[in-house]
């Protein structure tokens, strides 16, 4: 099975992308389902489908073709699914603090419950077999690094947590429960989050395996949308998961030539450059805006033959090296990358702003760094085995 991981900043074009990904799927055979992980659903706009029809069934996967489903998460089902007893619990706290039930049910949905609830829908529908490929179209990108991060703090919590808490309770509930100004919780509710995590067990490594889960990032030509880009770029690296594609969508077409656009233009085609020289060696690939909104199959497909070109397969694995990796070791910070070609002497190093700059020959890498090493300047480089290792220290 394949995922394929649809992420980038608000609006740029992620869920129009990802539809048309999973159209261009079906199409070459692939038994496709394109889920929704943003709580603010559009896919079912994407398609054009008449909502109160799609919503009346939505917590399942919807039909759109005989290759084809797509599955918005409806929380309030999820919450009756799976989250039962968690949820009762933190009403019943809410309500101590006297605010009205219906308030407290709606404030009982924490972050992160969609998107757990997602997860665990990817894990079953792997152990099913029933997809060959499942296209995640994101939140936008802070919401999407959540996601993507929770199955490891989930794990921790579950270590390093949950059974002392769990044990403790179990031992203080009774006397606890006459003087706390709340019930505390339940074994069930206990119960309910170890039910829970058994369900996104191994969802973790199905995530940071590259023969498997693949993310392509969507950008627009623009500023400030790539400063984004490039960050998510990182910090999906740092997690260990392989970006394997850039999609840079909204380029004005070489047909409009009219002046007032002249600008616009201009500015694309140097951040056009600037992406292809950032991302390098991961493909990126180039999406014309449209003269018309993209909705409804028809216009979807329009997409897809601009996205893949005749027999491109959306599902192959592209790249499963990540380009670059941090580390840390006896104290001290290292970023170790893999360089195709370079021999020793060639190299040279500094920093801009928070990126570190990496200079082969005429080949330039710039490489983002995590808040942890944004104030470190390049140290000591060893080159050995096409891996140039960089050691990170106080400047
Ligand atoms: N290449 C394009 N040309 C013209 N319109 C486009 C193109 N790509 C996307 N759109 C339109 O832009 C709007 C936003 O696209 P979309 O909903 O796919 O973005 P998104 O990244 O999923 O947004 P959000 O962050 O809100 O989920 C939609 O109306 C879509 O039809
Ligand atoms: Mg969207």
């Amino acid at each position: 099975m394949r995922i394929l991981l649809f992420s980038g900043k608000g609006g740029v074009g992620k869920t129009s992308l990802a539809a048309a990904t999973g159209l261009e799927l079906s199409r070459l055979g692939y038994r496709t389902l394109v889920m929704s992980v943003d709580p603010a659903h559009s896919l079912a706009d994407a398609f054009d489908l008449e909502t109160e029809l799609f919503h009346g069934k939505t917590g399942d996967p919807y039909t759109i073709n005989e290759r084809l489903a797509i599955h918005e998460v409806n929380i309030q089902k999820e919450i009756k699914r799976h989250w039962r007893e968690i949820s009762a619990y933190v009403i019943s706290v809410l309500r101590t603090t006297g605010i009205s039930d219906v308030e407290a049910e709606e404030l009982a949905i924490l972050p992160g419950m969609e998107e757990l609830s997602a997860l665990m829908y990817v894990n079953q529908f792997r152990r099913e077999q029933r997809y060959d490929v499942i296209v995640l179209d994101c939140a936008p990108t802070a919401e999407s690094m959540r996601f993507v991060s929770m199955p490891t703090t989930l794990e921790w919590y579950m270590k390093h947590i949950f059974a002392f808490q769990r044990g403790l309770l179990k031992a203080v509930r009774p006397i606890a429960n006459r003087v706390a100004p709340f019930e505390l919780p339940s074994d069930d509710y206990f119960a309910n989050i170890q039910n829970l995590f058994g369900r996104l067990a191994g969802i973790d490594e199905l995530l940071e395996d590259p023969q498997i889960t693949s993310v392509r990032l969507v950008t627009n030509p623009e500023r400030m949308v790539l400063s984004e880009t490039q960050r998510a770029f990182v910090y999906f690296t740092l997690h260990g998961l392989a970006v394997d594609g850039i999609l840079v969508n909204r380029v004005l077409p070489p047909e409009v030539t009219d002046a007032y656009f002249q600008e616009w233009r201009a500015s694309q085609a140097r951040i056009l450059e600037e992406i292809d020289a950032y991302f390098a060696p991961v493909p990126v690939k180039r999406i014309p805006l449209f003269t018309h909104e993209v909705l409804g199959r028809e216009r979807l497909e329009e997409l897809a033959r601009a996205l893949y070109t005749t027999g491109e397969d959306p599902a192959a694995i592209g790249r499963t090296e990540a380009p670059y990796t941090f580390a840390k070791r006896d104290g001290h910070y290292e970023i170790r990358l893999q360089l195709p070609f370079a021999a020793k002497g060639e190299v040279g190093l500094f920093k801009k702003g928070d990126e570190l700059v990496v200079e082969i020959g005429t080949l330039r890498r710039h490489i983002g760094l995590p808040t942890s090493m944004a104030g470190l300047s390049p140290g000591r480089a060893k080159l050995e085995n096409r891996i140039l290792t960089v050691e990170m220290k106080e400047s």
